[in-house]
């Protein structure tokens, strides 16, 4: 199998230990950057360059494009499905996961339990929808947050309002989100792969801040999946449409509740935790997906 994975950055963990678990398997493995890619569309159809020269030769596209895609990584990754490419994860399901606005909006029309949320179009709702969240303190969130970057606490209106003009003036949009200081730091990462769920870790914010990410220096240890957080996690997985997903889910008193969908989780952190087989189970979900592929399964 000729694996293609698209992505920004070939050192990154994940991208690392896939294509090595890949070749590992005899698969020839490139890791290609999308902005290398020239798209035609022509009488003859659909076509690709990369650097310059015709590109054919893949079998199976892995996008390992996060939050921080592009309009031109989407529409390469749209080109390829409009070729009959198979691509991992679908051209749609990165575009609801990148904006944690529309991914919470899948999962709430599909009945899966959120963090109260709204959205604020400009400075004169901000009072009412720190109101339709249950007032301060808040969670402000840039909605193509990555690694935490983007999240952050408002404990008063005043916190709140002076966070959400400086985010307007820099014509960001924000998300305002009840927060749910219960899980005191806290946050379960599930991972999702081919609508199952393999395994979680329980990741802990560092002293001093409410966000858990390992980006952030927060810690991980591994987790005990339960039924009902696995069921949760595919689910979200599933509506979001992707086929591979990091999901973070918060614990309260009264069950779970999904925070968002990753659509191209890192897994070093589960590899920390001792949890060692994700690459595996990745590339045993692409060996199957492109069997079902050839066969016209798909
Ligand atoms: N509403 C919330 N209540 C409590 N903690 C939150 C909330 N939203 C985010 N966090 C914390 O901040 C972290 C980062 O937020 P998240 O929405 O996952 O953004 P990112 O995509 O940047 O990881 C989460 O893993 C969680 O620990
Ligand atoms: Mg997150």
């Amino acid at each position: 199998m000729r694996i293609v994975i698209l992505c920004r950055d070939e050192t990154l963990h994940g991208v690392r230990r896939i294509a090595e678990e890949s070749r590992r398997r005899r698969h020839r493995v490139r890791v290609l950057d999308p902005y290398r890619f020239l798209l035609k569309v022509d009488a003859g159809g659909i076509g690709l360059e990369f650097k310059g020269k015709p590109f054919t030769g893949g079998d199976v596209f892995m996008a390992r494009l996060g939050a921080g895609i592009s309009e031109h990584s989407l529409a390469l990754v749209r080109h390829l499905e409009a070729s009959r490419a198979l691509v991992i994860n679908p051209a749609e399901s990165l575009e609801a996961a990148r904006d944690k606005l529309r991914s919470v909006q899948l999962l709430a029309r599909n009945g899966l339990p959120t963090p109260r949320t709204a959205f604020a179009p400009d400075p004169t709702y901000l009072l009412r929808a720190l109101e339709a969240v249950g007032g301060p303190p808040v969670v402000i969130k840039l909605p193509r947050s990555t690694q935490g970057r983007g999240v952050m606490l408002a404990r008063s209106r005043e916190e709140a309002q002076s966070i959400a003009d400086a985010m307007w003036a820099l014509e960001h949009d924000v998300i305002v989100q009840e927060f749910i200081g219960e899980a005191k730091g806290s946050d379960l990462r599930v991972m999702v792969i081919g609508s199952k769920a393999i395994g979680a870790v329980r990741r802990r914010a560092p002293k001093g801040d409410f966000r858990s990410n390992l980006h952030r220096g927060g810690s991980v240890r591994r987790a005990r999946l339960s039924r009902r957080v696995a069921g949760l996690a595919e689910r979200a997985a599933g509506v979001c449409g992707l086929d591979i997903a990091g999901v973070d889910l918060l614990e309260t008193k009264n069950g779970p509740l999904v925070l968002e969908v990753n659509a191209a989780p890192g897994f070093e952190g589960f590899e920390r935790a001792g949890e060692k087989g994700v690459a595996s189970r990745i590339v045993d979900y692409l060996e199957e997906r492109w069997r079902g592929h050839r066969t016209g399964g798909l």
